[in-house]
């Protein structure tokens, strides 16, 4: 499954970012989070069921400035696996729930309405929204009720999402199946010769476990996963185990999430030919950047081409994880089944990015991520999260380093270092994007070149961000994205203060 050049390429890839203590991944080592055969015996034969594609949500209104949608958060049932139906919590009731497509410059609000019988929060993940629209935790939907969020939208093209955040319990309501797609497209990628409309796929890769009868078996945060995060055996893509998308002899641009609760991936194809990525989590990269092993974390986005006029019709090209072996390998299939033109193309400029200069950040703040062993939570700086407590307060407008540094040693637990799960913490921040500065002092790779709202801090780095904040004022979560984690305290505040004569919001 794995070739040579992909095996290298990974060893690469991570000794880039773990320094010289590294050890090639060992990729049985994903047994200990369920590498081997799911242990329901429910499954449906691998790449037999066509990939679904969540649709697209309608607005019900629209006016000059402002497409308005409507969404009720509800529990349904979903076919995944053979002679039994999921029980799920979905947006509509879907799970993926439904895609809004958004126009840069152009206001979406969108009206939530909770028919769960638990309270609840919608978070845009990647959104330039103001506080009141955040979807803080505290900030809950109760149930029959509703709630208004409004996005400006003011910002470029790129893939976000959207998901819960509830108070202690976002890691169960992600994983009934609380999240979707919410795409914003503008004039600069309309202008770029990329596969478009159904050439252009999202894909939500999340992984679960079964419950003999079919139901999502969400495990207690206790032992293995309150370390670890909630890990299934199983891997899902747009909520189907192993799913099968029947391609033209053509180019594709494939929109890549982890939505998984705390799994990372390093996606590959089989064929052992390079993914050209052209966007990451803020959108378009300044250039497409050649890679024959794509990893992410947990919320990270990946935007990909994949030219499939290399294969001869009746060809099968797999979509694999090499973090995982046996089930866990294998994520989606491929199959070229027909001759097609391709008038599509990737340019070798997509969108230059201003670089921050580091000599204009204002100050550094350090946060380290580690876990307090007597009372059983992950902290930020020693202490867990507290919804009174503001964490930073930057002021509008300047530029700061934050950096963020895992003290996890390789060897917290039995086994040998494996970067990919060795308490690797995506950190996130709400309501601004930032760039990687460095990671344990070296330049991050192209692909990290972009703007970022997740970056990977795995054991014993450090990871140093550029961030300006100028957003919106106001507060703001910044947190661990193992939703196991986040849960179980790695999350802060951060306010965004305005100096006089200076008030928000700004753009
Ligand atoms: Cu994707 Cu605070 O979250
Ligand atoms: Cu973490």
């Amino acid at each position: 499954m794995l070739t040579r050049r992909q095996f290298l390429k990974l060893g690469a890839q991570f000794s880039a970012v773990a320094g010289a203590a590294l050890v090639l991944p060992q990729i049985s080592l994903a047994e200990r989070v369920g590498g081997g055969a799911p242990e329901h015996t429910l499954m449906n034969r691998p790449f037999t069921v066509p990939l679904p594609i969540p649709r697209v949500l309608e607005p019900v209104r629209q006016d000059e400035t402002t497409d308005y949608y409507e969404m009720t958060m509800r529990a349904g049932q979903k076919a995944i696996v053979a002679g039994a139906r999921t029980p799920i919590w979905g947006f509509e009731g879907e799970f993926p729930g439904p895609t809004i497509v958004a126009r840069s410059g152009r206001q979406v609000v969108v009206r939530q309405t909770n028919a769960l019988d638990v309270p609840v929060t919608v978070h845009l993940h990647g959104g330039i929204v103001p506080p009141s629209s955040d979807g803080m935790p505290m900030d809950q939907i109760l149930p029959g009720m509703s709630r208004e969020y409004t996005y400006p939208n003011k910002q470029p093209a790129a893939t976000l999402w959207y998901h819960d955040h509830a108070m202690d319990e976002t890691g169960l309501h992600c994983y009934m199946g609380l999240c979707g797609f919410y795409l914003i497209h503008d004039e600069v990628e309309d202008a770029l010769p990329l596969p478009k409309g159904e050439y252009d796929v999202p894909l939500a890769i999340t992984d679960r476990a079964f419950n003999a009868d079919g139901s999502f078996n969400y495990p207690a945060i206790e032992g293995d996963t309150l370390m670890h995060g909630a890990m299934g055996d199983t891997i899902l893509v747009n909520g189907q185990r192993q799913p099968r998308l029947a391609v033209a002899n053509r180019k594709y641009r494939f929109r890549i999430l982890n939505a998984s609760n705390a799994r990372p991936y390093a996606f590959a194809l089989s064929s052992g030919a390079a993914m050209t990525q052209v966007g990451g989590d803020g959108g378009l990269l300044p250039a497409p950047v050649e890679r024959e092993v794509i990893r992410l974390d947990a919320a990270e986005r990946a935007e990909v081409v994949i030219d499939f006029s290399a294969y001869a019709i009746g060809t099968r090209v797999v979509l694999t994880n090499l973090l995982g072996t046996g089930e866990l390998s294998k994520v989606m299939c491929f199959d070229v089944v027909r001759e097609e033109a391709d008038d599509s193309s990737v340019p070798s400029v997509l969108r230059p990015i201003e670089r921050i200069d580091p000599a204009t950040a204002v100050m550094e703040r350090n946060f380290e991520f580690g876990f307090d062993e007597a009372n059983g939570l992950w902290t930020i700086n020693g202490k867990s999260y507290d919804h009174h407590r503001i964490d930073a307060q930057p002021v509008h407008g300047t530029t700061e380093i934050w950096r963020i540094s895992n003290g996890a040693s390789h060897s917290d637990h039995t086994g040998p270092f494996n970067p990919a799960y060795d308490h690797s913490h995506p950190f996130h921040l709400h309501g601004i994007f930032f760039q990687v500065l460095d990671r344990n002092g070296q330049r991050p790779p192209e692909w990290e070149m972009g703007w970022k709202d997740t970056v990977s801090v795995g054991s014993q780095e450090a990871v140093r961000i550029l961030v300006r904040f100028d957003g919106y004022t106001g507060t703001y979560m910044f947190h661990c994205h193992k939703l196991e984690h986040e849960d179980r305290g790695m999350m802060g505040h951060f306010e965004v203060v305005t100096n006089e004569g200076d008030h928000g919001p700004h753009h």
